[in-house]
């Protein structure tokens, strides 16, 4: 079964190379791990996939507006995020091979720590945190909740490993569980795996070489704004775009006529110097965001989370991604993140594995509150209907481009048998979009190149084009083999100028999937097309 999956993914890479999908970044150099280009047919596709988005929650709605804000932004938008004390993930490097991996991804890493702060306030704000709130999460080991002092974890830790000398050690930002040579790292969210504990056995997976203790590594990537490189000049490429937008919501709502509940939406550029990139595009470097943060009342914060998990549950399906292959999964309390009180993930399978494509999370008031703590600016809505003043909460789906791309790719990869131009039977790839989402939707071929036939298929090709479509002009080759290009690229449509045109201005129109081909008056194939996208 893995096998099969990692046929299907390399089948899946070698079409997208071959036929201009996705390119390795710097490719003639060697590359660079953790980016792609997106080749003629992959733009497109993208784009698609980016107007369907950016057409249905903000041009069809009256309650959303979109935005497009700076890469880079004030330092300080990090630090009220909380970014920059706490965006990173726990890293182990093997001492022999020297390769970097996710102590987490090696099951290594364990549960628990408060919100990260600055070194020298680490313990005394995690002392200081508020009530004990050590849970249990069955067999696998336990979290320790948002708040719980170093005391409160260390007696859960004793209780759970029945052992009177475990302790929590801290070490810079990072924590450690400690029982005797038993170490592992005190990481937020995830249950403990206490088999697999940080022992003396565990290894590199590559090489079976030593590994270093785990230690925080931040996901941020760093430049220098102007000209001097110095540590008042640093600032950072944004790992997500939705601090932009919380920067934003009082200018939004200062220049709109909008009203509570509204919605801001934007699609862009985010950087994370992820430790392990993988899975082709899945895990990048870099990559887009669509997100929306919908702004409400805290009382009706609950209704409009459901909505917006099942409308972008929904907007999925209606993209042609089969229900069999997503799934909603509602986060367990103990996977919250602390600041979010409900989180859902639309996942998608993958040849993988089952993976997040979109995460819709209700994040409470947390995100203005905290701007409004760290820029001192009002961040209050006043409803002049009810003369209350709150601070909305905000519910947001944040979905991936990357990771949409990749789950149509890989949901379109088909292979069937077709007869060639002999009326052999052969093996025949194509893929399988959505018509809306196809980066070419027609392909226009005269049968030869004489006997008028070219100006003809030339002129439909242009009214197509004129009209908007993507179309696709070929009259190169034998005409079976135009066919197969195109059903590889995903053209749901093939025009065909042959003899009978000629005769009865008449024209074929082949399909895909089906292979169906009509028989139409060439005055009519726009039309026809545009009906057969509707
Ligand atoms: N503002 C919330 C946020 O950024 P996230 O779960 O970290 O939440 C949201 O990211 C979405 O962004 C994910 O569901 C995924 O589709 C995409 N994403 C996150 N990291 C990614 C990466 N390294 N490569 C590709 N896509 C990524």
């Amino acid at each position: 079964m893995a096998q099969e999956s990692n046929e299907l993914m390399d089948k899946l890479a070698a079409l997208c190379k071959r036929r201009g999908f996705i390119f390795q970044s710097s490719e003639i150099y060697g590359g660079i791990g953790g980016f792609w280009d997106y080749g003629p047919l992959g733009v497109e596709l993208k784009r698609n996939l980016k107007d369907a988005w950016w057409h249905d929650v903000v041009r069809r709605r009256d309650d959303v507006v979109g935005l497009d804000c700076s890469i880079i932004m004030n330092p300080k938008v990090w630090e009220a995020s909380g970014h920059l004390g706490g965006f990173s993930d726990p890293m182990v490097t093997c001492k022999d091979c020297k390769k970097h991996m996710r102590a987490d991804h090696l099951g290594l890493c364990v549960i628990h720590q408060c919100e990260k702060i600055p070194d020298e306030e680490f313990a005394a704000q995690l002392d200081a945190l508020g009530p004990a709130a050590v849970k249990w999460g069955g067999p696998e080991g336990f979290m320790v909740a948002n708040g719980a002092s170093v005391e409160e974890i260390q007696a859960g830790l004793r209780r759970r490993l029945g052992s009177k000398r475990a302790k929590v050690v801290l070490r810079g930002q990072a924590m450690f569980a400690q029982d005797g040579d038993r170490t592992c790292f005190l990481e937020q969210g995830r249950p403990a795996d206490w088999s697999r504990l940080n022992t003396p056995d565990a290894r590199c997976p590559h090489c079976g070489g030593e590994l270093t203790e785990p230690r925080q590594f931040n996901l941020m990537f760093k430049t220098f704004v102007g000209a001097m490189e110095d540590s008042s000049s640093v600032a950072y490429l944004r790992p997500e775009t939705a601090q932009g937008i919380f920067a934003n919501y009082r200018n939004v709502l200062d220049t709109t006529r909008l009203r509570m509940p509204f919605g801001i939406a934007q699609i862009g550029k985010s950087f994370r110097n992820e430790i392990n990139p993988r899975n082709y595009t899945f895990r990048s470097r870099e990559f887009e965001q669509m997100e929306i943060e919908f702004f409400c009342h805290p009382n009706e914060a609950d209704k409009w989370y459901e909505y917006w998990r099942d409308a972008r549950y929904q907007w999925y399906v209606g993209l042609g991604l089969k229900s069999s292959k997503l799934r909603l999964r509602n986060h367990e309390k103990d996977e919250l993140a602390h600041y979010a009180r409900a989180c859902a993930d639309i996942e998608y399978e993958f040849p993988f594995g089952i993976s997040e494509l979109e995460g819709v999370a209700n994040r409470t008031d947390y995100d203005l509150t905290r701007h409004q703590k760290f820029s001192g600016k009002d961040m209050a809505y006043f409803d002049d209907q009810t003369r209350q003043r709150y601070i909305p909460f905000v519910i947001e789906p944040s979905g991936g481009v990357d990771r949409g791309v990749l789950a149509l790719l890989c949901e379109a990869y088909a292979e069937d048998q077709a007869p060639d131009e002999n009326g052999q039977m052969q093996t025949r790839t194509l893929m399988r979009f959505h018509p809306r989402l196809a980066p070419v939707k027609v392909a226009v071929f005269p049968l030869v190149k004489k006997e008028g036939m070219p100006e003809i298929a030339e002129k439909i090709y242009r009214d197509c084009q004129a009209a908007g479509l993507a179309s696709f002009y070929d009259e190169k080759g034998a005409v079976g083999r135009r066919y197969r290009r195109q059903d590889e690229a995903g053209t749901p449509f093939c025009v065909t100028v042959d003899g009978q045109t000629l005769a009865d201005q008449t024209v074929t129109v082949r399909d895909r999937d089906s292979l169906a081909q009509d028989r139409i008056p060439a005055d009519k194939v726009l039309a026809y097309v545009q009906q057969r996208l509707r």
